[in-house]
C-alpha cells in the first residue's frame, strides 16, 4: 500500500490516448451506470498508434499514476495500443511498487474472449493501429484461448487522425477505409469476422460497413469490455468496494479544455465539462 495515494474509495478510471476511449466509456456506463467514472484523454500527445513501445509505456504509466493520485483504485486502459504495449509491464513492474492493491485492466483480453463464439469459418481479421498490429497482442491472446483460429491483421494509420480531427463522416475518409478493408480481405478470403481493435474505430462504423461484404460480422469491442468489467467486479469484491457509486462522470484532458469538450460532446451527445491536467513527471 502506498501512503501517498488516496486510500478512500474513488471513481473507476478510464484512459485513452484521446477520444476513442469514449466509445468504451459509453458502453461501460450503460452496463454499470451506478459507478463514478473519471475519464482521462491524453489528447495533447495523441495518436499513440505510431509511437515506440518505450514511449507508449512511459505515457501510459504517467496517465495511470495520475488516475491513482486522483483516487482511482481500478483503471481501464480503454486503448488497444496502450493495452498492447504497456499493460503487462505496468501490471508486472509498476503496480507492486505503486500500490499492489490497485488494478489496471486492458481491452484486448475481453475482446479475444468473445471471438470464439462469433466466428464460424475460424478465420478472423483485426483492424488496428500500427502499434497494436506490430505487437502481435491479438494473435497471441486469441491463440491462448482458441489455437484453431487464423488471425490476420491490418494496420490503419490514418483512421485515428480522421476521428481525432472530426473527419470520420466526410468523403475523404472513404478512400482510407476502403483501402484497408480490401487489403485485410486480400490477406485471407475466408475471414468471416473483423474485430475493430482500436477504440476510435466505432466512429467510422457506417463507412466500415459500407465497404465490408454483408456476410462478415464486425465486432466493436465496447460491449464485450463492459460485460467483462461487470463480471470482474462481481468476482473481485475487494476492488468493487473501493469504487464509489454516485453515477457521476468527470473528464480530464491534457489538451485545451474547449477543444476536448467540443469534440467529446459530439461523441457523447451531451455537453460535458472537462478539466485540463498535466500528467508528465515533474
Ligand atoms: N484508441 C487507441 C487504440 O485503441 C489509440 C489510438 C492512437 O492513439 O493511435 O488503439
Amino acid at each position: 500500500m502506498n501512503k501517498r495515494l488516496p486510500q478512500t474509495p474513488g471513481p473507476i478510471g478510464i484512459f485513452d490516448s484521446g477520444y476513442g476511449g469514449l466509445t468504451i466509456l459509453n458502453q461501460i456506463r450503460q452496463h454499470l451506470p451506478q459507478y463514478d467514472y473519471l475519464y482521462l484523454g491524453d489528447n495533447a500527445r495523441t495518436p499513440y498508434g505510431s509511437r515506440s513501445f518505450e514511449i507508449v509505456y512511459e505515457f501510459t504509466l504517467q496517465a495511470v499514476s495520475k488516475l491513482f493520485e486522483m483516487g482511482c483504485h481500478l483503471v481501464i486502459l480503454a486503448c488497444n495500443t496502450a493495452s498492447a504495449k504497456a499493460l503487462r509491464s505496468i501490471q508486472m513492474n509498476n503496480l507492486p511498487v505503486m500500490d499492489a492493491e490497485r488494478r489496471v485492466l486492458g481491452v484486448i483480453r475481453p475482446t479475444a474472449e468473445c471471438i470464439g463464439s462469433i466466428t464460424k469459418s475460424r478465420h478472423i481479421g483485426i483492424l488496428a493501429t500500427a502499434g497494436t498490429i506490430k505487437s502481435d497482442s491479438y494473435p497471441l491472446e486469441i491463440h491462448k484461448l482458441f489455437p484453431d483460429i487464423t488471425v490476420n491483421g491490418e494496420a490503419c494509420p490514418m483512421w485515428v487522425p480522421l476521428v481525432e480531427n472530426n473527419e470520420y463522416a466526410e468523403n475523404g475518409a472513404d478512400y482510407f477505409v476502403q483501402k484497408h478493408i480490401s487489403k485485410l480481405l486480400e490477406k485471407d478470403k475466408d475471414i468471416d469476422t473483423i474485430i475493430l481493435g482500436c477504440t476510435h474505430y466505432p466512429l467510422l462504423l457506417p463507412k466500415i460497413k459500407q465497404y465490408t461484404p454483408k456476410e462478415i460480422t464486425i465486432v466493436s469491442q465496447g460491449e464485450y469490455v463492459a460485460e467483462s468489467l461487470k463480471d470482474y467486479l462481481k468476482r473481485h469484491p475487494e476492488i468493487e468496494t473501493k469504487c464509489t457509486k454516485n453515477a457521476t462522470c468527470h473528464f480530464l484532458t491534457t489538451e485545451a479544455e474547449n477543444k476536448f469538450s467540443e469534440s467529446a460532446s459530439t461523441f457523447l451527445n451531451q455537453i460535458i465539462k472537462v478539466e485540463r491536467v498535466s500528467i508528465e513527471n515533474e
